[in-house]
């Protein structure tokens, strides 16, 4: 018997355990201190009323003999599919319905959908970036290499024809930096992704942070993505669904590589290894999509754009750079007075009571930067930006 000795070669353990670990050690060490946590990206905002509602309906459903439901369409049930695509639509993207597979986040597919790729493929990951992209590569043997995402590039890397790669991951807007491509900037990885034969793994997960005009919220709103893109999606971030779970995946039936067609592989994998989402969960998911669900989600969601904005306004007093948090709840700053972002996530924690993640923990060039979310509650929020005024103001 072997193991994958690829597991290996990881880091001990996934970044956003690591922090909480960490966290848990020091709250453990100093009971009577109040931490605030701005670390992992993890939503605070209860969820819509109208979600809540059709959930309760829905497991109400389970409980009748009538309308109780067994295994569901792996790959989700149309009702979903058909709220999706109305979403796609009311942004001018055509989709088919099968064309849409829903699932348990962005986060299990961005790493599953490996599955359908040999691991003799080389991948470009931006860097940093959210570190499941490297990781599940790592876990696949497969070779990576990297954009360079910088402050000289706006952390945006544009295609370079000289880098060959299969496998292309975008992740807009940024997860950590907050950076968001224009369409424009998207058509010309579309253009290299053809050009090369590559697949752009569009990890899209941020799109309802975007608020300023040109920038892309889907990577199909470029001319020809459909041949060369697959765009992942989710509920945590919009609705708050980091605990519900319920995301979905846009395979195309136009993608087509080695004469197979990706969507139906796809469809192979998922049918074979999933068995869907609950469909008391699938009910919630739908009425995000109602006219009702999206204006209370977008009462959240101004909940959040606010946070961003108090810990903006907050470094722009103390004059420490940062970018983010204008289409995105990330706000990624330069860790005053230190190099190693670590050691500044430790001098936060102790000086402050105030979690963050470590910019190196999203790739060699995070270092030296710091993410702050702005997904706490806005009285956390505002006393964390208070703690950091207090600390760095001279
Ligand atoms: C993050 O903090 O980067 C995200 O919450 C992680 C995730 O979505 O899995």
């Amino acid at each position: 018997m072997k193991i994958n000795a690829n597991y290996l070669k990881l880091n001990e353990s996934y970044l956003f355990s690591t922090i909480a670990k960490k966290v848990a050690a020091y709250t453990q060490a100093h009971p009577d201190k109040k931490v605030l946590r701005m670390g992992i990206g993890d939503v605070t905002q209860p969820l819509a009323p109208a979600v809540v509602a059709a959930m309760r309906k829905a497991a109400g459903e389970m409980g009748e003999k009538e309308t109780f439901r067994g295994y569901g369409p792996e790959q989700g049930y149309p009702f979903l599919k058909e709220a999706i695509r109305g979403y796609y639509a009311s942004r001018g993207i055509s989709l088919e319905e099968d064309e849409i597979f829903v699932s348990d986040g962005a986060k299990s597919d961005v790493g599953n959908i490996l599955d359908i790729f040999d691991t003799d493929n080389t991948v470009l990951v931006p860097d940093p970036v959210y570190p499941v992209y490297v990781d599940t590569n790592v876990m696949a043997g497969r070779r990576i290499v990297f954009a360079d995402a910088t402050a000289e590039n706006g952390f945006l890397p544009m295609p370079d024809e000289k880098t060959d790669a299969d496998i292309v991951y975008i992740c807009s807007p940024n997860n950590p930096t907050g950076a968001a491509y224009s369409s424009a900037q998207l058509a010309e990885w579309v253009a290299y992704a053809r050009k090369k034969g590559a697949v752009i793994l569009y990890d899209a997960a941020y799109e309802a942070f975007v608020s300023e005009k040109g920038l892309a919220r889907s990577i199909f709103e470029v001319e020809g993505a459909k041949e060369c893109a697959v765009e992942f999606c989710s509920l945590s971030k919009t609705a708050g669904f980091t605990g519900t779970r319920c995301g979905y995946t846009v395979v195309p039936r136009a993608l087509v590589r080695g004469g197979a067609s990706l969507n139906k592989l796809w469809l192979r994998r998922q049918t074979t290894k999933f068995n869907g989402v609950s469909y008391v969960v699938q009910r919630g998911a739908e009425a995000v999509f109602t006219a009702e669900g999206m204006a209370q989600v977008q009462k959240n969601l101004e909940v959040y754009r606010r946070n961003a904005a108090v810990l903006s306004g907050c470094l722009d007093s103390l004059g420490i750079h940062y970018t983010g948090g204008k289409n995105s709840p990330y706000i990624w700053m330069k860790c005053p007075g230190f190099s190693d972002s670590w050691k500044f996530f430790d001098y936060l924690l102790e000086k402050a009571n105030v979690v963050g993640t470590p910019g190196s923990g999203f790739g060699k060039n995070g270092e030296g930067f710091f993410r702050l979310t702005a997904f706490a509650s806005e009285e956390a929020t505002k006393e964390a930006a208070e703690r950091l005024r207090l600390l760095f103001s001279k």
